[in-house]
This record gives structure tokens, C-alpha cells and sequence, in this order.
């Protein structure tokens, strides 16, 4: 087992550009399965998430090839498979996009429940509303629970009106996979507006479909008999821009992020203005200075545009250090804060009620800590560059889903972090 070893204190300065959307990439690559044609996909993160989704489309009988490192060709001609490799399903929580694109390509899915970062329940009753509404037959509830697969099967997809009963991201673009070869007009409504949902609708659309709305409350899409092949590049991702925003301020450093979309960032932006450092916008990137001292704020996670959910973590770090007390509620999942408990090891005084965490800023001492899921991994990062002394980051297979090089990226700008074996013997 890797760790990582991070010696805190350190000012980062300097630049760091910007990897693929994991979100829009682990929706992208399955969405190619709706394709009669061949995929180049570039700007393709090369994170763990992407190495598994694309292991299950050569399973399930796809063609992918490496172009370079970050430029994948897919052909998904010859896949008449619908039943997804159980193991490598529960890995990731995006494995669920296979059961709207495998519904839409060959009528029939056969996957089991997702894996991915453990916020309590994930359910994906909002997935199976749509798919039913569409006409397919869907496994009921107590089946899944029991088995832990859902089949889905349909003699053909109708185009219906979906209301979700939550904005969901994933039930937002898996019923927009459902519903692009449907015959007839599909609306969505309530539904999602991250950057990754208009990318996967754009992606789409360059392939032949017809897509109109993503971004806003109500998708509309006209079914179409097929899609074609072309070439579709990823966006920027804006989690991983917006954790190199916070280990500026959280080191008083001076950190240009490039390849980024400025306007994704616009509630990043706004609140790290509101601890007291500098954003600086450009075209493509952006500029954050930390000061040196770090002011409270309050935040509230929401859909976007709001403050998104999956910065929660890496903010409180950052506010485990500021001059006072700070209080974060996260309102999209009924429990994401298990990073906590090691940000206290670590010297945080922070109590957690519910759906709250309050802050009080205090210094921080380097430890032994573990990545709890993904952004909490990420969390344990920003509040190592601050802390005094060393801390040791394990479990760091987290990180690696969803980060490129994190540490590589990090050391360019002056942090003193290393990625080492793990010698503890496995208890
Ligand atoms: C996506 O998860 C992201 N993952 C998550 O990012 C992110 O936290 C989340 O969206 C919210 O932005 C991927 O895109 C792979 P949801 P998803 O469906 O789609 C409830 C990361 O760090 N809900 O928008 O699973 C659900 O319980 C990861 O990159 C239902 O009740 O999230 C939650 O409370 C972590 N029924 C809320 O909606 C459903 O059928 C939002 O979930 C679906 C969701």
C-alpha cells in the first residue's frame, strides 16, 4: 500500500494546469456505447475512474485505444453485451451510467448497485423513475436490495416527460443516455446543471443526438435513430482546479491555475475572496494569493451553481485553520463529513451535528491520518500543507480516482510531499 508524506509550512507558488472533468469523463466514456461509429474523446483525465469505466467497455466488447496519454479512440461497433463485470461495477459510483447507455444501445442492462465514496445512502431510485417512464422493465426495489443488480430490459425506448424528484446529477445524465436513441421527445425536468452534465449533452450532440437545455432546469431531447463517430474534447475539471485554489490560501501562496472555466468556478471564487485572498480571473485560468491569515465563513454545499459539495472537505481544512469560527452545512448528501475525525487527530476543533460542521480555527500538527473517501483525501492534503511537522496520508487509493499526479502537481509548487510504500503489515 502507497501513502503520502507531507511536510507542512511550505508557501506554494507557481503554476499548475488542469486535468479532464473526472465527472464529465466517467459519464463520456460509457455515453460512447450509444455511438455507431468511433469516438476520439482527448482532454481524458488519467485517473483510476477512467482506467476502470474503460476496463468494463472492453468487457462488455468496446475497442479502446490509448491515441496518447490523455486521447482515447472508442469503438463500441461490436458490443452486444449488457451485463457489466460485477466487480469492477462496485469500484465506482458511475458505473450506474452503463445501465441508461446499455438500455439505449442494446435494450437490456444488467448491473449491479455502485461503489463509490460511502455518504450514507446513495440511492438511484430516480435513475429507474426515468427508465421506467421511458417503457423499460426495471428490477423492483426489494430485488435490488436482496441481489444488488438491477436489470433493466425494453422492446424500445418512448420519448415521456421525467420530473426528478431530486436534482441528481446521475439521474440527470443517466436518463439523458436513455432517452437519445428513444423514439420521440424526451423532457427532463428538475433536473441537474453541473458543468459535466452540459459536457456529457455536448459530447452527445457532436455525435448526432439532439440535445437541448442542459445547464438549465428543463433538458429536451429528440430521439434520434443513431449516432455517428467524431472527436469530442473533456472540459476542465473544476474539483481538482478548485482544490489547487484552496492550497493557495491555505499556504499564503501565489498559485496561477491554468485550464480552467472560469465561470465554474464563479462560488469557489466568491467564498475564497471571502476568507481574505485574492482571485484573479482570466480567459482560461485563474490566479489565487493567500495572505497569510485566513478569515472564517459560512457555507451552505447546494446543486450548482452553488457551492458544490464535492469542495466541502478541502474548505474545512482550509477553515480548520482560520482567526475564528466558521459553520459548513451540506445539504446534497446526508453524511460526507467521516474526514473529520481525522482532520481532529490533527489537532481541528470541530464539532459535527447532523447535516453541520462547526469550526473553530486552530493551529494544526502534522500526524498519521487516513483518506476517508476521495475529497476527504483531498481535504487531509490541503490541511497537511498547513499543518506543523509531518503528516502521513494512507488509504490514499481514494485520491488516485479522482486526482492526476496530485502529488507531482503539488511539488511543483513547492510543497514537500512524497508518495511512498506503506510498510505497516496489512492488519
Ligand atoms: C455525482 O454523484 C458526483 N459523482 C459526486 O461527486 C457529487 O458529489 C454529486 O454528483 C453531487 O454533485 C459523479 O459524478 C461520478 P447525485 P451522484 O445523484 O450522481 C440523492 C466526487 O467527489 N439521490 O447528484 O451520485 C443523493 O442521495 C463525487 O467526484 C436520490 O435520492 O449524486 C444525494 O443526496 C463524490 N436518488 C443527492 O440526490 C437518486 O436516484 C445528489 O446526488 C439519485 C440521487
Amino acid at each position: 500500500m502507497e501513502k503520502l508524506v507531507v511536510r507542512g509550512g511550505k508557501r506554494l507558488c507557481g503554476e499548475v494546469t488542469i486535468s479532464g472533468a473526472k465527472n464529465a469523463a466517467v459519464a463520456i466514456i460509457p455515453a460512447a456505447l450509444l455511438v455507431d461509429g468511433i469516438c476520439i474523446v482527448e482532454n481524458v483525465p488519467a485517473i483510476k475512474d477512467v482506467a476502470v469505466i474503460c476496463s468494463i467497455l472492453e468487457e462488455l466488447g468496446a475497442k479502446i485505444d490509448f491515441l496518447d496519454k490523455y486521447t482515447i479512440k472508442i469503438d463500441c461497433s461490436n458490443v452486444n453485451k449488457y451485463t457489466a463485470p460485477y466487480e469492477k461495477v462496485r469500484k465506482m459510483r458511475a458505473s450506474y451510467y452503463l445501465l441508461g447507455a446499455l438500455l439505449g444501445r442494446v435494450k437490456k442492462a444488467d448491473v449491479a448497485l455502485p461503489g463509490g465514496c460511502n455518504f450514507g445512502s446513495r440511492p438511484i431510485d430516480q435513475h429507474l423513475k426515468g427508465f421506467k417512464a421511458l417503457g423499460a422493465k426495471v428490477s423492483d426495489d426489494p430485488e435490488i436490495e436482496k441481489s444488488g443488480i438491477v436489470y433493466a430490459a425494453t422492446d424500445g425506448l418512448v420519448g415521456t416527460n421525467v420530473y426528478l424528484d431530486v436534482v441528481s446529477v446521475g439521474a440527470t445524465i443517466n436518463v439523458m443516455l436513455a432517452a437519445t436513441l428513444a423514439r420521440g421527445t424526451t423532457i427532463i425536468e428538475n433536473v441537474a446543471k453541473e458543468p459535466h452534465i452540459v459536457d456529457v449533452a455536448n459530447f452527445l450532440n457532436a455525435m448526432g443526438a439532439n440535445i437541448k437545455g442542459a445547464g438549465t432546469d428543463v433538458i429536451r431531447i429528440h430521439g434520434v435513430d443513431k449516432l455517428h463517430g467524431g472527436t469530442y474534447s473533456i472540459i476542465p475539471d473544476q474539483i481538482e482546479a478548485g482544490t489547487f485554489m484552496v492550497a493557495a490560501a491555505a499556504t499564503g501562496g501565489d498559485i496561477l491555475v491554468k485550464n480552467v472555466i472560469p465561470k465554474h468556478m464563479e462560488s469557489v471564487s466568491a467564498k475564497l475572496e471571502e476568507t481574505g485572498a485574492t482571485v484573479k480571473e482570466f480567459d482560461d485560468s485563474i490566479r489565487v494569493i493567500g495572505t497569510g491569515t485566513i478569515k472564517p465563513v459560512n457555507i451552505k454545499t447546494l446543486p450548482y451553481p452553488g457551492f458544490p459539495t464535492d469542495m466541502q472537505p478541502q474548505f474545512v481544512s482550509l477553515l480548520a485553520a482560520a482567526d475564528g469560527t466558521s459553520i459548513v452545512t451540506e445539504s446534497v448528501w446526508e453524511s460526507r463529513f467521516q474526514y473529520v475525525d481525522e482532520l481532529m487527530r490533527m489537532g481541528a476543533d470541530i464539532t459535527v451535528c447532523n447535516r453541520t460542521a462547526t469550526i473553530k480555527g486552530t493551529g494544526l500538527c502534522g500526524t498519521q491520518v487516513r483518506a476517508t473517501d476521495l475529497r476527504g483525501g483531498a481535504g487531509m492534503v490541503i490541511a497537511g500543507l498547513m499543518a506543523d511537522g509531518e503528516t502521513t496520508i494512507t488509504d490514499i487509493q481514494y485520491i488516485d480516482r479522482g486526482y492526476e499526479n496530485m502529488e507531482e502537481k503539488f511539488r511543483n509548487l513547492g510543497a514537500d510531499i512524497n508518495r511512498v510504500n506503506d510498510t505497516r503489515i496489512d492488519n
